[in-house]
């Protein structure tokens, strides 16, 4: 054969291959959800997140001082809440003595340069399991966006470098950048769940906040997975009303809503690989079926391709050793 181009040529060795990689993991690309309870020494494996924990405090010191020392150097908080603190208000996210706001606080002072984002949403304080507040079994929205900016600023007073309203209420980004401003936190980041699905893929860290709803779903506030075009609209709101990250989740089944915001906003992308997805790499591995870290490692490189520059996933402890391992 004559052949002019030979696509193989780039591919013949591994020299090459590196040479012309449009794509890279690094340590900096990732953030680290923690779930956090109250007690002491408390490692509360979740039953559907294979090693995968709840820490209490004074262990979770002990996990960021690890993190840091991996080159990890940005935490997503969330917390689990005692059953007799949750009600239909939200009272107890705007408690600046609650679990979250010491989080931070232990948080910041054990790695003042950790970055340090906070979950903001009602349904791990809500007796309803819902991310706003319920009236007539409904979701209501402005009242809720009343609640989130408070939970919000309250974050932001204890040391939060950025909130993450995962929420998906309208108008919630807005509201809180108002906030911030009026209060002088200027230099406070929003992460937003831009286009947050309505996902059967967070089954596993529902179990892992006891957060589950107590009554239909959350369609209502979250998206249709059959939609496309309705992300562009909700992350291009969202950076007119101040988000400086926006995020697609859930993440491998959504490549292609990250590819496609990618063309249109110009801020960074995150994205989440979620609990259901650790949940299934995990399951598949336990098995014997799949091996871990080739897996992880290319579905990570597969967010990157599609456009995204952060990955909020359970599997970022892992790889960080992974590449201190092997150096690459
Ligand atoms: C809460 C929240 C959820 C997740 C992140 N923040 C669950 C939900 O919306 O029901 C899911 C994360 C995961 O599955 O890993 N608003």
């Amino acid at each position: 054969m004559k052949l002019i181009q030979r696509n193989r040529r780039l591919r013949s060795n591994a020299s090459i291959r590196s040479l012309v990689q449009e794509n890279t993991i690094s340590v900096n690309d990732f953030i680290v959800p923690l779930f956090i309870t109250e007690g002491s020494n408390v490692r509360e494996e979740i039953s559907s997140m294979p090693n995968y924990f709840r820490m209490s405090l004074d262990l979770i010191e002990k996990e960021v001082l690890e993190l840091w020392s991996l080159g990890l150097k940005s935490v997503l908080l969330f917390v689990k809440v005692a059953d007799d603190l949750k009600d239909n208000k939200g009272t107890e996210a705007l408690n600046p003595n609650g679990l979250m706001q010491r989080a931070i606080k232990t948080i910041k002072t054990t790695v003042p340069e950790m970055l340090v984002m906070t979950d903001v949403a009602l349904d791990p304080y809500s007796s309803y399991g819902h991310d706003g507040i319920v009236k007539d079994g409904k979701i209501i929205n402005d009242e809720t966006v009343a609640v989130l900016k408070k939970m919000a600023l309250s974050h932001a007073q204890a040391g939060a470098d950025f909130v993450a309203p995962s929420d998906m209420m309208d108008g919630r980004i807005l509201a809180i950048r108002e906030i911030l401003e009026e209060n002088s936190f200027t230099d406070v980041g929003i992460m937003s769940y831009s286009a947050k699905y309505a996902s059967s893929f967070y089954g596993p860290f529902r179990d892992a906040l006891d957060s589950k709803p107590g009554f239909g779903d959350k369609k209502t506030y979250q998206m249709n997975y059959a939609n496309s075009k309705e992300a562009i609209t909700e992350v291009l709101q969202d950076i007119e009303e101040g988000a400086d990250i926006v995020m697609v989740k859930p993440g491998l089944p959504y490549l292609d809503i990250v590819s496609n915001i990618s063309k249109f906003v110009e801020v960074p992308i995150a994205v989440y690989q979620v609990s259901g997805e650790y949940a299934m790499i995990k399951s598949a591995v336990k098995n014997n079926w799949l091996e871990e870290i080739p897996c992880v490692m290319e579905s990570i490189m597969c967010f990157k391709r599609a456009g995204a520059s952060l990955i909020a996933t359970y599997f970022a402890k892992d790889i960080a050793l992974y590449l201190k391992e092997s150096k690459v």
